[in-house]
């Protein structure tokens, strides 16, 4: 038996893979709620026989998308893909997103665009008026990454009025690590004012690699309900 919110998770995932038809090339998303996209599509591949390919997002979702029975593909051997289907941590009423929550936003960012349409699959606890009270992630090189730090808490201090904290991420006692060896900064800024003008500048730092905005890139966001039903916005 499934909590109501994994519930949730599972229709909005059962959701998105109606939109999966035969001969595509998919990128995987990386969380819980993708997960259970990439299990329901092992089922359909194992009972109805589709042939389609997969772009992982992360080590841990290429796991598991072999397990269940998916052919992975490296983005570059799949070339473009048709459709890629991944969860968010905040999702806004424009469709702009928070992501890397799992820490995977650099690899969701590349494959997400690579594709010609993004779907976000979710629960409406991740349904918000404004991005931000989720702690926005920025991947940074591991040199000089203090420094890094320091030039964006200067950067946040000029453009935001009010409290905010840049703390690192940790995995127990270490530094958490990316599957590109990056660590991870996560931003807590309560509210972001102005999403567009924000990530430009954070990724003009550098030392960052990647924040977690996602603005412009998804088409469609399929809410998941425990009691069945799923709300679209696109
Ligand atoms: C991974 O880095 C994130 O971008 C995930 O998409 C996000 O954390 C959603 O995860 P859940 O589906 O587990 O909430």
């Amino acid at each position: 038996p499934l909590s109501p919110a994994d519930r949730a998770k599972f229709i909005a995932a059962r959701g998105a893979l109606s939109l999966v038809e035969s001969g595509m090339k998919l990128g995987l998303g990386t969380g819980s709620t993708a997960n259970w996209f990439v299990r329901l599509l092992g089922e359909r591949i194992r009972v109805e026989g589709i042939d389609v390919v997969g772009v992982a997002t992360s080590s841990r979702t290429a796991d598991l998308a072999r397990k269940v029975g998916i052919e992975v593909m490296d983005l570059d051997e799949a070339g473009w893909l048709d459709l890629t289907v991944d969860g968010a941590d905040e999702v806004d009423p424009a469709l702009n997103l928070i992501k890397g929550g799992g820490g995977a936003h650099l690899q969701e960012k590349i494959v997400a665009t690579a594709s010609d349409r993004m779907v976000v699959i979710t629960d409406d606890s991740k349904l918000v008026p404004h991005l931000g009270a989720f702690p926005l992630p920025v991947e940074v090189i591991p040199f000089g990454w203090k420094a890094t730090k320091a030039i964006i808490e200067e950067l946040l201090e000029q453009i935001l009025v009010g409290g905010h904290a840049v703390t690192p991420r940790y995995a127990g006692q270490e530094m958490f690590r990316t599957d590109e060896g990056n660590y991870i900064l996560d931003l807590h800024l309560r509210q972001i004012g102005d999403p567009h003008r924000l990530s430009p500048l954070l990724n003009q730092v550098a030392g960052v690699v990647e924040n977690g905005l996602f603005l412009g890139v998804a088409d469609q966001v399929m809410v998941g309900y425990s009691s069945g039903e799923v709300h679209q916005m696109s």
